[in-house]
């Protein structure tokens, strides 16, 4: 055999071998390639290995590196298939391959409770009409929750059954007095622990946490929020009252809001009412509101000859509700996503 016939069998070889393991796309394809390029007993490769003895010997120095460096070739070429089908594999078992430079799905990401956001927005409201936030313990004493409030030891609402006293009989025996312990029923007492610590003007909120034992239904919760004011000064009379419930109306439920005050009574405030929002054509009840009483300033050391004061607690689940178009307020507290990534 001729030596050039040699080289260009050997360099028809591993293109042969390149081309074959480049498209081999299964594990059976490769071996068969394997075996037919560098098998050890019928391995083409080693058919020309055996060709090489019967060059002329001045040609068997080259034929023999042409023989190595087709043996590197196809071993990188046996490599890289080797290579690409294990990679496949990989993939196959983690699922389909990721394009790593698509844009990614969004993950849901959590987000305030409705609630919560209400009260941020009725305090950007209110705090745009000058009213100030503070904050009340939830667990308060009988003097804050009724004493202070003008509320006396007979009235209905201090009955057990409408409270969460804590340490009940205790809490309801006569020696226990002012010092018992219950969950607010109204976030009112806020009003009377700011007066206690500050003198007039008090321009104030307070939204929080009110308990009371209700069975739950589309409308009753037994614990719900209250968005409490206060507002006390010289001269601070009704028409004021009405003017900044209809202010925050206007800027909470959005438009013209109308508002009417329905004569009521509360024990803290003198003359009392029911407010109610026009809402969808429908005449709403949102909350209470009135004058503060002279008794409940004179129990915070105010001189009711020389200081006024208006005073309105708001349902916030309500107000919430409203503008959202819930229906159920047992909804706002299931924590159902599905009803939680609507707002
Ligand atoms: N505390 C009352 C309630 O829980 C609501 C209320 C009525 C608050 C009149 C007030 C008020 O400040 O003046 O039903």
């Amino acid at each position: 055999m001729e030596l050039n016939e040699f080289l260009r069998s050997l360099d028809d070889l591993a293109n042969q071998a390149e081309q074959e393991l480049s498209a081999a796309n299964s594990q059976e394809a490769f071996e068969e390639a394997r075996v037919k390029f560098v098998g050890a007993r019928s391995g083409q490769l080693k058919a020309l290995q055996k060709q090489l003895g019967a060059l002329p010997k001045e040609a068997k120095k080259d034929g023999g590196q042409r023989l190595n460096e087709t043996k590197n070739r196809i071993q990188s070429a046996l490599d890289q298939a080797d290579q690409r089908l294990k990679s496949n594999a990989a993939n196959t078992r983690t699922g389909p391959q990721v394009d790593a430079t698509l844009p990614g799905i969004r993950q849901h990401v959590g987000r305030t409770h409705p609630i919560t956001q209400t009260i941020e927005h009725l305090k950007a409201i209110m705090g745009r009409l000058g009213f100030a936030v503070v904050e009340g313990p939830e667990v308060e004493d009988i003097w804050h929750n009724f004493v202070a409030l003008n509320i006396p030891e007979d009235h209905p609402a201090r009955d057990p059954l409408d409270n969460f006293y804590l340490g009940l009989a205790e809490a309801t025996s006569k020696e226990a007095g002012d010092q018992a312990h219950l969950l607010r029923s109204q976030t009112s007492t806020v009003q009377i622990r700011v007066m206690e610590q500050q003198a007039p003007p008090v321009r104030i909120i307070s939204l929080g946490r009110v308990y009371r034992p209700d069975e739950p239904d589309a409308t009753h919760f037994p614990m719900f929020h209250q968005m409490e004011g206060l507002w006390v000064d010289r001269n601070v009379n009704m028409a004021q009252l009405k003017s900044v419930l209809r202010l925050f109306a206007n800027n909470y439920l959005g438009g013209d809001v109308h508002i009417r005050f329905r004569p009521s009574f509360f024990p803290f405030t003198e003359p009392s009412v029911e407010a109610d929002f026009l809402w969808n054509g429908n005449w709403v009840e949102f909350g209470g509101a009135g004058m503060v009483d002279p008794n409940v300033l004179r129990a915070v050391g105010y001189d009711p000859e020389e200081y006024t004061g208006f005073a309105f607690g708001l349902g916030v689940e309500r107000l919430c509700m409203g503008r959202h178009g819930v229906t159920d307020i047992r909804d706002l507290y299931r924590n159902d996503l599905r009803f939680l990534h609507q707002f």
